[in-house]
């Protein structure tokens, strides 16, 4: 594992020249803080030794580009989606970053129509197999003819509100991936859960899942999202975002391999705004965001997309 984990170290460092890598050099003055450092990062984080190698050179712990998704959810008219575009078009974007829009269904077709290719389009929800007699389902394929390049599955609002289950979700996402439909994968815990301690059992739950239902995880970005903190208002703090992160990626590298867990974008969502995704993006295991009432606004977007900048470090 290490060996490998070394190799995604300098694939990282190729991808993200220029990011914040090797914020920690090392002298004699402050070794004494250095190591000190280090004992606090590995208790906080909880990391297993064999990873320690990995983040002495670099500071972001995924190999992905960062990935930042609108999901619009269902909210929006002709009128107010065509703004929303144009504020999106005439919008500076970082360019190492992969940016989706989840406009509703109906409003897909105006969308990629209108919006520069720049910006990819998912679809909310997508059906468990190939089209037919589903009335009121939409399917992969149709999806895929409107250009669509992505599919948001998992959702806590369809997992509590429609009450599907991680079966179901998981015959979908096998399907999109199938279709070659990329697939931003939702997990999280309630607050009730949260309280009782059951964060990590719940999204690995949600993991496993997943990873039970998916011959890979090539096109595949999680996005943690924990209950309490969507459309609340309430964010949780970088830390309780990092710790949650750093969680799902260990379990990807035990569950699956180091190589998956290294190249998988884990991304937050809940409540992210342009006020607070500086402080998230600068955690290390946070690879972007999944943003849901502040996508709505096109310049507020804009900023959470070029929080990226925060990775960097001055030369
Ligand atoms: P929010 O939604 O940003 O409005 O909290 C996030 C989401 O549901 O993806």
């Amino acid at each position: 594992m290490s060996t490998s984990l070394t190799g995604a170290g300098s694939q990282l460092s190729g991808h993200f020249s220029g990011l914040r890598k090797s914020f920690l050099k090392l002298d004699n003055s402050n070794f004494n803080s250095t190591q000190s450092f280090f004992q606090n990062v590995d208790s906080h984080l909880r990391l297993s030794s064999s990873r320690k190698g990995c983040r002495a050179v670099v500071t972001m712990a995924g190999s992905g580009k960062f990935f930042v998704g609108g999901n619009w959810k269902c909210n929006g008219t002709k009128d107010s989606i065509s703004k929303l575009v144009s504020d999106l078009n005439s919008a500076t974007l970082e360019s190492d970053v992969d940016v989706v829009v989840a406009p509703p269904f109906v409003y897909l077709d105006q969308v990629k129509n209108s919006l520069t290719d720049r910006i990819e389009i998912a679809a909310q929800n997508c059906w468990t197999g190939k089209g037919g007699a589903f009335t009121g389902e939409i399917s992969v394929e149709q999806l895929k003819d409107l250009g669509c390049k992505w599919v948001v599955l998992g959702h806590s609002e369809r997992r509590h509100i429609i009450g599907e289950t991680d079966k179901f979700i998981g015959t979908k996402a096998a399907y999109a991936l199938s279709q070659n439909l990329g697939v931003i994968a939702c997990i999280g815990e309630l607050l009730e859960e949260r309280e009782a301690g059951k964060t990590f059992d719940v999204c690995f739950q949600h993991m496993k899942a997943f990873a039970d239902a998916v011959p890979s995880w090539d096109n595949i970005v999680i996005a943690y999202e924990p209950v309490w903190a969507i459309g609340t208002g309430k964010v949780a703090t970088p830390e309780q975002a990092q710790e949650v992160h750093v969680a799902v990626r260990d379990w990807l590298s035990k569950n699956v391999s180091a190589e998956v867990a290294s190249k998988t974008r884990i991304i937050y969502g809940g409540s992210v705004n342009g006020g607070n995704c500086a402080e998230l993006a600068k955690q290390e295991d946070i690879d972007g965001f999944l943003v849901g009432g502040a996508s709505l606004k096109g310049p507020e977007f804009a900023t959470i997309i070029n929080s990226v900048t925060s990775k960097k470090v001055a030369a």
